[in-house]
């Protein structure tokens, strides 16, 4: 069967990315049926590369337009395996909202995603950075995903294993950059339902509620007021969350920076690092809550560059250059961006 695909030209980028800074797409194409994918290697067809996977644009920054196609993946769906062992297998198209697929599994009691709840987003997108909150990350309940090869136009499978997970890290993100399409995601979940509230800021808040025996249904409800509280809701100020990742230090490394600054907060990892807080970095450099022009970083959090209306891609990007000097300057840590910049 010939799987035809539709074209559209110059299209505006400005509503699929949660910065809201302007861009245009020279050629957009939406993928509803997994199927739909076979049309892009027609050699009968002509579809423009490079190609760009966007799912909710909640993790881009474009600094300028896109001269290839975007590729917007709406592949809907979310279906459950029968009971196990205390376990499920549940799996959801790359297009389905990732929170709308926290509250079917929060619904169905089925444990392990309600720490991730509220994170803006597509299924799709979410292994490409392990996504991560409240110390739960996608790999802790990850199964395996399937993937459409752009170089060779097939179909396959990828273990957990096979994903090479790491902090806000991917097989995708680096050897695999840009050759796959997310098709589908599966999860295994436990219908044994034990509370993760070892990220300090849950346990205050259920002590909050007066909560001594959470249900799935409080976790998800405390992370998602926790969340509210800290980011901005990119429907009002245009926002990618963090923008930069926690830098990973070696335990050298950071004793030498706690010397010097005994307050830094950390956490340590379990293989020996230290995860040091970026916000707390930028906030010391006296960059939270600042204004620069039509941007910033967010008030209550450091670590959000924010456009405060009518901001360019570049605007932000220089931003973030001016940030990374400084955190430089002072500690003598680099900050690597986490947002994927176009
Ligand atoms: P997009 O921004 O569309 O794409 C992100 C990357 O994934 C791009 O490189 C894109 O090419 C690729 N991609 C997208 N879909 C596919 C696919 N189907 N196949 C292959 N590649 C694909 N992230 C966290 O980890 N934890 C948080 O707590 C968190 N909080 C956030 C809070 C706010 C307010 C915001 C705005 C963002 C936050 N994020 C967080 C970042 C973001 O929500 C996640 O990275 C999310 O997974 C991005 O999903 P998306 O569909 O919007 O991806
Ligand atoms: N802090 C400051 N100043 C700030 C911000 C933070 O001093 O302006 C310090 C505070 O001590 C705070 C600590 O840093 O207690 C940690 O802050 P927070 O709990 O907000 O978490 P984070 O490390 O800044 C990470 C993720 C978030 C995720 C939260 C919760 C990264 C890059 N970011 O932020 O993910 O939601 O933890 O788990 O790992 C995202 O990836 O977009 C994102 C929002």
């Amino acid at each position: 069967m010939r799987h035809q695909v539709v074209l559209q030209e110059n299209k505006s980028l400005r509503e699929y990315n949660t910065f809201a800074v302007p861009a245009t797409a020279r050629y957009f194409i939406e993928i509803n049926e997994r199927d739909e994918l076979q049309g892009l290697v027609d050699p009968q067809q002509y579809v423009p590369r490079p190609f760009l996977v966007l799912g909710g644009g909640s993790n881009v920054l474009f600094t300028r337009d896109f001269e290839g196609t975007v590729l917007k993946i709406n592949i809907k769906g979310i279906s459950s395996s029968a009971e196990q062992d205390g376990e499920v297998l549940v799996e959801a198209g790359a297009g389905v909202v990732w929170n709308d697929l926290v509250r079917f599994c929060v619904e169905q009691g089925y444990a392990g995603i309600e720490n991730l709840s509220l994170i803006p987003g597509s299924v799709g997108a979410a292994p490409i950075q392990n996504i991560g909150a409240y110390g739960v990350e996608l790999k802790d309940v990850f199964d395996s995903l399937e993937a459409f090869d752009i170089l060779t136009g097939e179909f396959r499978k990828f273990t957990r294993e096979e994903c090479e997970f790491a902090y806000r890290d991917s097989v995708f993100k680096n050897r695999y950059s840009g050759r796959f399409v997310v098709v589908s995601v599966r999860l295994r979940l436990s219908t044994v339902f034990r509370p993760n509230s070892s990220y300090g800021a849950i346990e205050v808040e259920l002590r909050k509620r007066g909560i001594q025996r959470p249900g799935i249904r409080d976790i998800s409800e405390v992370v998602s007021a926790i969340r509210v509280s800290k980011l901005p809701d990119p429907s009002t100020i245009g926002n990618a969350g963090s923008f930069f990742k926690n830098p990973v230090l070696s335990d050298e490394e950071f004793n030498r920076l706690r010397k010097k600054f005994p307050d830094v907060v950390n956490f340590p990892m379990s293989d020996g690092r230290v995860k040091v807080a970026a916000g707390w970095l930028i906030e010391q450099c006296g960059w939270k809550g600042k204004k620069i022009g039509h941007t910033g970083t967010w008030m209550n959090q450091a670590l959000v560059l924010v456009n405060h209306g009518g901001a360019t891609g570049k605007e932000i990007y220089a931003l973030s250059q001016d940030i990374i000097a400084s955190v430089h300057d002072k500690f003598g840590v680099i900050l690597e961006r986490e947002v994927h910049i176009v």
